[in-house]
């Protein structure tokens, strides 16, 4: 943990991560040194937010590729703003919301994204709140055992049952309203570590998830399953959590690396729109035996 912050204010949101941070300002424009700030914030918290931040798209834009060069989702609707930034929206007379299972994004791609930063354009009055989970803080407590048996393990992940065709046929269009498409691009599958070395922290993260990880390489489906059941519940334990209530003008910058997330369904009635911009990634390496 860093505590050199010079012109942020750190607020830890759980002994396992998240921070909100105050001082800063986008619209206002950020310089060089606070910026490196932020990204040691990032790297110490897995996750950050700030409050009451008043940007345009082309500001959430511009902030955005400070991060690193802009990964364009391929399957949630874009927004009419610009077509790189993906909307998360739901509706007063919609059920379904989106990334209502832990998951971390994109990890179905080899070069998995590094993180996404979600902006909140229209809230609930109540509800609607973002759950995140560390990896580091799950993968920590694991016997020596699991780990030593986790280490040597790939893990496949995959878009196809996720977002291809298969992945509608108990939706109903009308619920679904055009918010996720493009089922013909549904075409990815990776292999990850199960334990990773994250690329800032050298830390080692649990790199499975409940959306996309299907099984291990070299493990049928039916073998993996007990296995990934208990990791995905083991990941998402309370104590390895924090939640965010969002308000608007909220804006959230998370690692997929390092976290998985959960967007609660608590809301019917209400309008729920979030702009999320995706940052591409690197490759992901396994942790050290
Ligand atoms: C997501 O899974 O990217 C959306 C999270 C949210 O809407 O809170």
């Amino acid at each position: 943990m860093n505590d050199t912050y010079r012109t942020l204010e750190v607020r830890p949101l759980s002994r396992a991560l998240g921070a909100e941070i105050g001082g800063v300002d986008i619209a206002a424009g950020i310089g060089d040194g606070q910026f490196a700030e932020l990204q040691q914030a990032f790297a110490d918290h897995g996750v950050i937010f700030l409050r009451d931040q008043d940007i345009t798209p082309a500001q959430h834009l511009a902030f955005a590729e400070r991060w690193g060069s802009i990964n364009v989702n391929r399957f949630f609707r874009a927004s009419d703003a610009d077509p790189r930034i993906a909307e998360v929206l739901k509706e007063p007379h919609q059920r379904a919301n989106i990334g209502s299972q832990w998951h971390t994004d994109h990890s179905y791609d080899q070069i998995p994204a590094m993180g996404s930063i979600l902006y909140a354009r229209e809230v609930p009055r109540v509800g609607g709140d973002t759950l995140f989970a560390s990896m580091y803080a799950a993968w920590d407590p694991l016997s020596d055992g699991m780990k030593a048996m986790l280490l040597g393990l790939r893990a496949w992940h995959s878009s196809r049952h996720a977002f291809g065709e298969a992945a509608y046929v108990d939706t109903d269009p009308e619920d679904l309203g055009g918010r996720l498409g493009n089922t013909a691009a549904a075409t990815q599958d990776a292999l990850h570590p199960v334990a990773i070395r994250h690329p800032l922290s050298g830390r080692t993260a649990l790199y499975v998830n409940g959306d996309f990880t299907l099984r291990f390489d070299g493990w049928s489906e039916e073998e993996s399953r007990p296995l990934l059941d208990y990791l995905f519940a083991h990941a998402t334990r309370p104590e390895f959590t924090c939640r965010f209530r969002w308000r608007q003008g909220s804006l959230a910058i998370w690692d997929n690396r390092a976290t998985q997330h959960l967007a609660l369904n608590d809301y019917h009635g209400e309008r729920r729109l979030m702009h999320r911009i995706t940052i591409d990634g690197v490759a992901l390496d396994a942790a050290a035996a």
